[in-house]
């Protein structure tokens, strides 16, 4: 420490230079700019205490830049200080500091993790560097907000390599994140050996083909998928690998729901016979673990072996998306509700989920599931990973309980994250990059007490629709930057700009490395604005928006198309294609935008009640904006409520004739989502007395697919008000039978 002293005392001029912020991602918390630079010297002298492993590393990392010597004598050395904990320290076990000075590189931590850390930053700064040869002095004092800045991997739906794996980890490590949550079961495949049942990989890591395109089309590719499994000896290399970065792989093995594969397999721990197979297509199913005692001695072997391969201290038992449905059918379900008092099926999950936590804990190890692990009471000592929202996290961390944050809103990777007809086909969701940086993972509803209870923010890969590995790299990039910044507690959204900015250099890593990424935030994106004839088609780009050209008339923008200067007025139906070139370049994808506007559109809009968090896009303008909700793309043009009647009243801002009005709803029960029950048109003048006009039932919508269009005859009024009523609860022998409904509406008309 005093050396360390003596040898800066005089470079500590406390000299700030404002220039642009180093391209680091993760940003660090504290950067002083000093005097001088260190120049890249023919051999870097590595002091003798620095830790080995990173070292190798970072030498890996480096090797081009300059030789290697390990001590003796140069003036340029890579010097290591392992600090000494003190009990009452601010700082974290993964606090750093990195000093560049003209002589020397020193790096100060409290572990090995620390160092390591300090490594990225290091490998970053020769990056943005590399090319002048030489780095300016400062000093970096660094540590991560959360604890827990965790990637999933689905490698169920997709299988990856141990390869490809270790590569995804590699990325983790880059950007400073530190829990890789693998995802290594679900209906679709087994993909983990378990000595003491071999079936489970020998039939359940195999289905006989794949669903393909959009879920909606129904298709399937007619080609066996599989077998495909790690043996425990790739987990053990895989684990090695991730701990060699610093990384803690935390398993999921799926239970109660998500478990055909392992049905399949072993039939017998289901409610009814079977027999089952793995699935062909995405979704959830109905056939679970029944909770007899022969299951729970299943699953607590699984995780014996489980436990033995993996040392996280969190083992992940899934616990999401169970539905009901045998267990209200199973005699010994239904014993077990009453022997042991429960309330209903969901006391059974609860109790299902307790009596393996209670398993886990007996081994030292604890529990995190997905948020419906809430359902009918929450194991003592379970964490929540919140997903359907935030309201698991803020339950859980309420009543003291640990939770990760990664709500689909935002952290859903396999979402979009351009407009999807630029994209390649997806599951749904609209979750652009700067949607995800804008997230904080502490809900503004707790206090800082209970905020003490949020480990960390995840961004999960589902990968029904991500058929190969460069795929997913173009899923995770660059949206994986913007997790990183936000896990790492330095994210401002407000410079969403300035961020954008360093994503755009960090892409010349990412194309070094040959790495696939979204090149989405080139591309131009359009928001409707309500305006006095309606309403007007914004266009921007994260580039110079000089660079935006649009045509109005279906062709594709050129060099020669209309520069845009002021929001478009969207007047009648129209298309608006627009893109982005710059040095005379195409260098977006073409945007395309369909209006079909009526007298609703851009009027001022309310819902009684809020679509849910994940469907909830626009707002409730989404219903009004000219934009035609399209069923392949679910969480982009539609709002959705579950077990929620959509009751909207538009202001039209004067008496207005009309004698149609319109809008959609949609249909996918394997996905939980049913028509409407039934319609009811009202009008007013005064916001207050409403008049029912019309109302139409179930048939009608039925008939119509639908697309409602109602016919109520000559009127005139400043108010519409239109209900629709949600189905309500799934009724029995559909996917989800006894949950809430879904209710997708889009774009309410008038004619
Ligand atoms: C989930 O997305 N079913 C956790
Ligand atoms: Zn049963």
């Amino acid at each position: 420490m005093l050396r360390f002293l003596l040898i800066f005392s005089l470079l500590f001029s406390g000299l700030f230079y404002s220039q642009s912020k180093l391209n680091l991602i993760p940003f660090p918390q504290k950067v002083e700019y000093l005097k001088g630079e260190f120049v890249f010297p023919e051999v870097l002298i590595l002091d003798e205490n620095l830790p080995k492993q990173e070292t190798e590393y970072l030498k890996k990392k480096l090797k081009g830049n300059f030789k290697f010597q390990n001590s003796g004598k140069s003036e340029s050395h890579l010097m290591y200080i392992l600090l000494q904990e003190s009990a009452n320290s601010e700082q974290n076990k993964e606090f750093y500091t990195l000093e560049i000075s003209p002589k020397q590189i020193l790096i100060k931590s409290y572990t090995k993790q620390g160092y390591f850390l300090a490594v990225q930053t290091l490998i970053q700064l020769f990056e943005e560097f590399g090319n002048n040869k030489k780095i300016p002095s400062l000093k970096i004092e660094d540590q991560p907000k959360f604890s827990w800045r965790g990637m999933h991997l689905d490698v169920c739906r997709h299988f990856f390599t141990v390869d490809e794996v270790k590569q995804y980890i590699d990325y983790l490590a880059m950007y400073k994140l530190n829990t890789f949550h693998w995802h290594l079961t679900d209906d679709q495949g087994w993909r983990i050996e378990i000595k003491k049942y071999p079936k489970l990989t020998q039939i359940g890591s195999k289905r006989k083909e794949s669903m393909i395109g959009a879920y909606v089309d129904n298709k399937f590719d007619g080609k066996p998928y599989g077998p495909y499994f790690y043996t425990q000896e790739q987990i053990k290399g895989v684990v090695k690998y991730a701990q060699d970065r610093h990384i803690t792989v935390v398993p999921e093995i799926e239970m109660p729901g998500h478990a055909l594969a392992a049905l399949s397999a072993y039939p017998e721990l289901a409610c009814t016979k079977g027999p089952f197979e793995p699935a062909t297509k995405w979704g959830v199913f109905d056939d679970v673990f029944c909770p007899k005692e022969e299951t729970f001695t299943f699953l607590e072997n699984v995780l014996d072996e489980v436990m033995t391969l993996f040392p996280s201290q969190y083992i992940h038992i899934g616990g999401d998306e169970c539905p009901k449905t045998r267990w209200k059918e199973c005699a010994h379900c239904q014993d077990l509700i009453r022997k042991n008092n429960l309330k209903d099926e969901h006391g059974l999950q609860s109790y299902f989920i307790h009596r393996i936590e209670k398993y886990v804990n007996s081994k030292g190890r604890k529990i995190i599931g997905w948020d419906e692990i809430l359902e009918g009471g929450l194991a003592p000592n379970a964490a929540v990973m919140s997903w359907t929202g935030v309201n698991g996290g803020i339950e859980a961390a309420k009543s003291k309980h640990f939770a990760v944050m990664t709500p689909g809103s935002y952290c859903y990777f396999d979402h979009y994250q351009g407009d999807p007809a630029t994209e390649p086909n997806a599951f749904g969701g609209f979750t652009p990059l700067d949607k995800v940086y804008s997230y904080n993972p502490i809900p503004g509803e707790l206090n800082e007490e209970q905020a003490q209870y949020i480990l960390g923010v995840q961004a999960n890969l589902w990968t029904e629709y991500i058929l190969d590995f460069k795929q997913v790299q173009y899923m995770i990039f660059p949206r994986l930057f913007a997790l990183s910044e936000v896990g790492w507690g330095t994210s401002e959204p407000k410079n969403y700009k300035e961020f954008e900015s360093r994503v755009i250099n960090e892409f010349k890593v990412l194309d070094r490395l040959n790495v696939n990424y979204a090149k989405s935030i080139y591309n131009v994106s359009g928001k409707v604005i309500p305006d006095k004839n309606g309403a007007s088609y914004e266009l921007s780009t994260s580039q110079n928006p000089d660079g935006i050209r649009y045509t109005l008339d279906g062709t594709e923008p050129a060099m020669n198309s209309q520069i845009y200067q002021n929001p478009i007025p969207v007047s009648k139906s129209m298309t608006i294609k627009s893109a982005y070139f710059e040095n005379r370049q195409l260098k977006s994808a073409v945007s395309s935008q369909q209006f079909t506007t009526s007298k609703t559109t851009g009027k001022s809009i309310s819902l009684e009640q809020q679509p849910s968090e994940n469907y909830s896009f626009g707002g409730a303008f989404t219903l009004v904006d000219g934009i035609v909700g399209n069923v392949k793309q679910l969480g982009k043009t539609w709002l959705g409520f579950q077990g929620k009647d959509v009751v909207a009243t538009i202001d039209l801002g004067e008496k207005t004739k009309f004698s149609e009005v319109y809008f959609n709803t949609l249909e996918n029960k394997g996905s939980w989502i049913h028509l409407a029950k039934s319609a009811q048109i009202f009008i007013s003048d005064d916001n207050k007395n409403f008049k029912l006009i019309k109302e139409i039932g179930k048939e009608e919508i039925q008939n119509a697919k639908g697309k409602i269009k109602i016919n109520v005859g000559n009127q005139s009024a400043k108010y519409i008000k239109v209900k629709i009523e949600n189905a309500g609860i799934i009724p029995a022998g559909n996917p989800g039978a006894d949950s809430k409904a879904w209710l997708f509406v889009d774009e309410i008309g008038a004619l």
